[in-house]
């Protein structure tokens, strides 16, 4: 057998998922995909699963009730521990609106290889930002069940980082992201 240990020294970094719980709009994708740039830079190897995405394809017959989500999270989170064991570094980006399917990712996962990433900006701000245009669809009705709107978001209360780039520009972000997982992939 080749094991997720001889993987990881083959790449010299351990794998980890960094899991990214946020609002539509809180900036999510973006950061997921310039964090990975910068981790990619420094020779790690990486992979974006964004929920927008993975809806396109695997997930494609899924909706926006909770057991949808429930069964979003579920194959997201197999997925992402397979890739994983291969000592790939996962960035997800998913709203993940509740402390019990985030506790269902981390428990697939595994706690070990699982980092919570709060991107904590504010619901006023995402919906200012409006950049997809589904938040004035949601007021006005024409987008049922919309996280923040017509559906809830819980507040992460296992989440150790947290990040609102109301305050914070995407660089100085990423700066931070980054200096707090760097050292967790060391072997
Ligand atoms: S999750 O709740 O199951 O984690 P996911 O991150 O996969 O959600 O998908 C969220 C994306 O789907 C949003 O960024 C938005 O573009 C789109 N979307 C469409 N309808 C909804 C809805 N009702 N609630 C939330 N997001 C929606």
């Amino acid at each position: 057998m080749v094991t997720s240990s001889d993987k990881e020294n083959l790449l010299s970094h351990k794998g980890l998922a960094i899991w990214m719980t946020g609002y539509s709009g809180s900036g999510k994708s973006t950061l997921a995909y310039q964090l990975e740039r910068r981790l990619h830079e420094e020779g790690i190897l990486t992979k974006v699963l964004d929920g927008d995405i993975l809806r396109l394809g695997i997930n494609k017959d899924l909706g926006f009730s909770m057991e949808d989500r429930t069964e979003n999270i579920r194959r997201t989170a197999e997925l992402t521990k397979q890739l994983v064991s291969c000592g790939v570094v996962v960035i997800c980006s998913l709203i993940t609106p509740t402390n019990e399917l985030r506790r269902l990712a981390e428990n697939i996962i595994g706690n070990q290889h699982f980092i919570l990433y709060h991107i904590a900006t504010p619901l006023t701000v995402c919906e200012q930002r409006d950049v997809k245009g589904h938040y004035a669809k949601a007021r006005s009705g024409e987008i049922k069940e919309f996280t923040g709107i017509s559906n809830p978001f819980e507040t992460p209360t296992n989440a150790i980082y947290s990040i609102d780039t109301s305050e914070l520009s995407i660089e100085k972000s990423v700066d931070i992201m980054f200096d707090d997982l760097f050292p967790l992939l060391a072997i």
